[in-house]
């Protein structure tokens, strides 16, 4: 893929998504909340990209996967309101019925358009089929860490305003309680993600954000949570909880192992 495509990709997302602009103020707010996360991950994607030496062409499709990845959130809200997968669609599965049905990835060799849709497949699921081809890994790889290190600063800055700037897609429909369900606190425990499907509380879904540090795959993106202090930011309401002295201590000794690993 070369620069000319990746301009045409841009121009194509650009009006795909402008009609998904709404009077209703609680959507527009998502509308625009996702066209800022989706720009802001090919902005991630690129640096991480980089801090591999990978070469221009695989930047450029790097780039291209970023653009793309989310398409089906805007249909997603448009229909549902909602960001919750496990109650409304799978997002990546309806953002690829987006992607083939525009014909946007047409004039690409049929390995980067492969390379692309299999990597907007893999970028929410809970991980990567060890079965998966090489390439398909490194750029699922690189979507997901790209994305999750988004996700974490929004959902930070979520959880510190959401009493002066409420977003019920954001809370995605949980009760407003820090309790923390054994499930959670267990698999944080055995370094495993947090399942949504385990969510019942916001507290709940602090720890799954705070367990994404689990899937994070390369050094830069680690050395970016670190600094960005997501951990303790996401983590900062739950003082009160008695299971969470050792989920923090937990967390922050993965955290400095894998920092210590990456050097
Ligand atoms: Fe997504």
């Amino acid at each position: 893929m070369d620069r000319k495509h990746i301009f045409f990709c841009h121009k194509w997302f650009e009006d795909y998504t402008s009609p998904y602009h709404c009077p209703d103020a609680e959507i527009e707010k998502n509308i625009i909340l996702k066209l800022r996360h989706t720009y802001r991950v090919c902005e991630n994607i690129t640096k991480i990209a980089r801090s591999l030496g990978m070469k221009e062409e695989d930047l450029a499709l790097a780039k291209a996967l970023a653009l793309f990845h989310d398409v089906g959130r805007f249909e997603q809200l448009r229909v549902f309101g909602s960001f919750n997968d496990s109650t409304t669609v799978d997002h990546a599965l309806l953002g690829l019925k987006v992607i083939n049905s525009s014909g946007v990835l047409s004039c690409l060799p049929k390995k980067e358009r492969n390379l692309i849709r299999k990597s907007i497949w893999h970028h929410n699921k809970y991980q990567i089929p060890v079965t998966e081809k090489a390439d398909v890994t490194l750029f699922s790889r690189l979507i997901r860490d790209a994305d999750k290190l988004d996700i974490l600063g929004i959902i930070a800055e979520h959880f510190e305003t959401r009493y002066q700037h409420p977003n019920q897609a954001l809370d995605l429909g949980l009760t407003d309680d820090l309790k923390l369900t054994e499930e959670a606190v267990s698999d944080i425990l055995q370094e495993r993600m947090v399942r949504i499907g385990a969510l019942r509380t916001l507290g709940d879904m602090r720890l799954m954000y705070s367990s994404w540090i689990f899937d994070i795959n390369f050094p830069i993106t680690l050395a970016y949570v670190k600094e960005r202090g997501y951990q303790e930011r996401l983590l900062a309401d739950l003082s009160l909880q008695p299971e969470i002295i050792q989920v923090r201590d937990f967390l922050q000794a993965y955290l400095e192992k894998r920092s210590r690993m990456s050097i």
